[in-house]
């Protein structure tokens, strides 16, 4: 007897198949040649800006005071370890992170993720009601998806070079009539990913004072969630140190996101929220216990170590990493695509840059990816089977802006080039491959 299928959610039918974007990382990985293919494409972080060193001295720092670190290796709870709180409280305000102050942070309270601010993420998705969601155009591709098979409706907005442009937020937000009423939250990278587009002061407090509005206007809090993922890692000279929404958020609407991923290392899995009090904290916590208990406590204290004892000068060195590298990398894309291009974003924080090319399709499947997949068919540009010349990997625009929104057609002319894991030559390389590839593009 043949037996129906196991019975999905609504959640788990439209997770059955992976995302375009991870079906093809997924591809590309599985047969990734190491040393020879050049990956442009994932968000990894740089091997070398992670302190092993300084990691080994914490968790041996944590080992040797158990009065201080108590229970290491055991259950946590929800909120997320003292010890890791403080020491953020701590960090945010020594180093004047976003220009908090005691007052500020006394009116909010600070908790753990189970995993990263990814879950934090998550999290939000589980809690909130169903219902639009408002993000920036183009999009945190990963989190967006997500919302769309958590059941979300996604409404994009463009941005300019401040971030969101809050005159295109208040024309969706008449476009949508009555259904104004079905908004539960508006949710912004302020250091954008893909496009590294830094969210300007200027245009934080206006957005914070739009959140307001309409907040007041539907008679409920919709809250506005700032994703802080990038923003340690603003390197540029020159640019005005970003403030924190919380220092002017009248109605606690503000919920903002931090990660020790980029800045320490992705596999600690510490990120962390600052928001006022109530219940969609306490909603957070408990949903952090259900996922797992608690972050995994070692890694907290360990991160809590860590900020107090190296975070000064390893933030130094991370951004004098990234730093160096987006001039570089910004001197190759003029070098080798310029002429191709009618608009390069990014490079001043993060390690992305997102390139707008004039008219090459960077799809996939389109003449620019096969050139770079190596998958032409010409075996002039492909090399030998079993001898492939070295391939590059991007992220197309295509999957980074709204699928019905107004980037649409421009996304199809764009991508994301990551700087962040691959070294100076491949990345040299990959680019010069990039102009290659635009150029057969334009004879086909
Ligand atoms: C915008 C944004 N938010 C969150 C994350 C994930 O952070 P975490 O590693 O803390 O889950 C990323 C990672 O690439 C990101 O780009």
């Amino acid at each position: 007897m043949s037996l129906e299928e196991i019975k999905l959610s609504k959640y788990g039918l439209a997770s059955r198949l992976p995302s375009p974007v991870n079906r093809m990382m997924a591809s590309f990985s599985a047969s990734f040649r190491d040393g020879l293919d050049i990956n442009l494409g994932v968000g990894y972080v740089n091997e070398r800006t992670m302190p092993a060193r300084d990691m080994a001295e914490a968790l041996f720092g944590v080992l040797k005071d158990p009065a201080r670190y108590r229970l290491p290796f055991n259950y946590g709870g929800p909120r997320g370890s003292t010890n890791l709180i403080h020491a953020l409280r701590r960090h945010l305000l020594d180093n004047h992170v976003g220009g908090l102050t005691a007052p500020v942070l006394e009116q909010n309270e600070i908790i753990i993720g189970p995993s990263g601010a990814t879950s934090l993420l998550e999290a939000m998705g589980q809690v909130m009601e169903k219902g639009i969601v408002i993000t920036t155009d183009p999009m945190y591709y990963i989190y967006c998806e997500y919302l769309h098979r958590a059941g979300f409706e996604l409404l994009a907005v463009p941005e300019d070079e401040e971030g969101i442009r809050l005159d295109l937020l208040e024309e969706t937000l008449a476009s949508l009539g009555e259904r104004r009423d079905a908004v539960r939250f508006i949710y912004v990278v302020t250091v954008n990913n893909p496009s590294c587009t830094i969210l300007s002061n200027a245009r934080r407090k206006h957005l914070v004072k739009a959140v307001s509005a309409l907040s007041r206007r539907a008679g409920r809090k919709i809250p506005l969630i700032l994703d802080r993922a990038y923003e340690d890692l603003i390197h540029a000279p020159g640019v005005p140190p970003p403030e924190s929404a919380l220092g002017y958020d009248e109605d606690g609407l503000v919920y903002e996101i931090g990660t020790l991923s980029k800045v320490l290392a992705p596999a600690l899995r510490i990120g962390y929220l600052v928001g006022s009090p109530g219940p969609l904290l306490d909603t957070l916590i408990q949903k952090t216990s259900d996922t797992g208990f608690s972050a995994p406590v070692i890694n907290q204290e360990i991160a809590a170590y860590m900020l107090e004892h190296h975070m000064t000068c390893q933030l130094q060195r991370v951004r004098a990493g990234y730093r160096e590298k987006a001039v570089a990398v910004r001197g190759w894309i003029e070098e080798y695509l310029f002429p191709l291009l009618t608009e390069c974003r990014g490079g001043q924080a993060g390690f992305y840059f997102y390139l707008t090319f004039r008219r090459t399709d960077t799809r996939e499947g389109s003449p620019f990816f096969r050139y770079l997949a190596r998958t032409t068919g010409d075996e002039q540009i492909d090399g030998a089977a079993g001898n492939r010349h070295p391939r590059v990997v991007y992220l197309p625009g295509s999957f980074c802006v709204h699928p019905s929104g107004r980037m649409q057609k421009d996304g199809q002319r764009q991508l994301r080039l990551s700087y962040g894991f691959e070294e100076l030559e491949q990345i040299r390389t990959g680019i010069r491959l990039m102009a290659e590839a635009s150029r057969y593009a334009s004879l086909q």
